[in-house]
Formats: C-alpha cells, sequence, structure tokens
C-alpha cells in the first residue's frame, strides 16, 4: 500500500498513483493541503481521506458526512475516510456507509492526528481488518497522538496502542 499526501507537486502524485495502479499497489490519498486534481486520478485511489475542509474544497461546498462521501465516491473513489476530529470519521464503499466513534481523550495538541490515523488505518488493513475496525484502530493511534505535543513525537507504538484499545473495551 502507498500513503500519499498532496505537499508534493501534483505531477508527481500523478505519476505515482498511475505507478501504482499498473502494479496493482493500492494507494491512499490524503488530499491535504487540498488542491485541484486531474479526474483520473480518483479512479486510482483505493481509499480518500480528507477532513471535513477538505472534503468541502472537492464537492464545492461543505456537506453532511453521509452526502459527502457518496459525492466523493460518485467521482470514481474506491472508498472515502472523511476525517471528522473529534466528531470520529466516516468511512464508506460503494453500498455501506457508517460512522467509526472517535475515542474520548484530553486532546491538546491535535498536530499530526490526520497523518497519525492514515499510516494506522493502512496497517490495520493490510493486516486484513475491515474499513471499519480499520478506522477504529486508526482512531485508537490518532486519540493517542492528540493527548501529545508534536507531530512525529506524538506518534503512539503498536504496544500502546493495543493497550489503549484493550483499555476502552
Ligand atoms: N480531540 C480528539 N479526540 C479524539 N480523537 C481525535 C481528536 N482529534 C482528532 N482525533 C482523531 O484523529 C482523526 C484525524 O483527525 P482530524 O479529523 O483532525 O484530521 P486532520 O484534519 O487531517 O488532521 P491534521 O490536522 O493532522 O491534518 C479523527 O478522525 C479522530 O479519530
Ligand atoms: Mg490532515
Amino acid at each position: 500500500m502507498v500513503l500519499c499526501q498532496l505537499e508534493l507537486p501534483i505531477e508527481t502524485v500523478a505519476h505515482t498513483l498511475a505507478l501504482c495502479a499498473q502494479a496493482s499497489i493500492p494507494v491512499i490519498l490524503d488530499p491535504a493541503p487540498a488542491a485541484p486534481l486531474p479526474d483520473a486520478v480518483f479512479h486510482q485511489i483505493a481509499w480518500f481521506t480528507p477532513n471535513e475542509t477538505e472534503a468541502a474544497f472537492y464537492l464545492g461546498e461543505k456537506s453532511s458526512p453521509e452526502n459527502s462521501a457518496q459525492r466523493l465516491l460518485d467521482k470514481g473513489l474506491q472508498g472515502v475516510v472523511l476525517k471528522l476530529g473529534a466528531e470520529g470519521s466516516y468511512v464508506a464503499i460503494r453500498g455501506k456507509a457508517a460512522r467509526v466513534k472517535s475515542f474520548p481523550v484530553q486532546a491538546i495538541d491535535s498536530v499530526g492526528a490526520g497523518d497519525c490515523f492514515n499510516c494506522a488505518f493502512a496497517v490495520a488493513l493490510l493486516e486484513g481488518k475491515d474499513p471499519w475496525a480499520a478506522a477504529r484502530f486508526a482512531s485508537a493511534a490518532a486519540a493517542i497522538s492528540v493527548t501529545r505535543h508534536g507531530a512525529q513525537a506524538s506518534m503512539p507504538s503498536r504496544a500502546e496502542i493495543d493497550a489503549f484499545i484493550a483499555k476502552h473495551r
């Protein structure tokens, strides 16, 4: 699985996605910072993971998670995860969609929460979890990260995530 975001030039991202499509490698694209994407790119994305502001950028308006996810899927994506901050996330594929709750924590610094979520989501999918279970694992990782300062420095270890989930069962 390849995880991309948009801090690289669009040409580089588009080329990466084309190579991944050829090699049948699934791609998670976090469209951050939001920037216009060629139509073809949407057909090469396994998981598109915008936050609410980014989702509104691609749709031209703010809308409910249900409606936003459906309209994003209609662009040709295979799956969408709307990241909703403390409100959790909304995970949709064609024909199935559901909200995934966040974990209640005392947040002190949300920097890096999105990246933490994406990476943990990728790990859980590759371990064979279904998308909603993967989003729950990712939510736990991201919840830990917002209780700590920094971006990379706030990322939890696997053992910390597993212990956190066990405690919140
Ligand atoms: N205050 C919080 N409490 C618990 N979980 C949180 C909180 N903030 C974020 N999260 C978790 O982190 C995930 C990603 O956060 P968010 O929705 O803010 O993404 P983002 O805007 O892409 O973040 P970033 O600022 O890192 O780019 C959320 O879906 C949620 O699971
Ligand atoms: Mg983000």
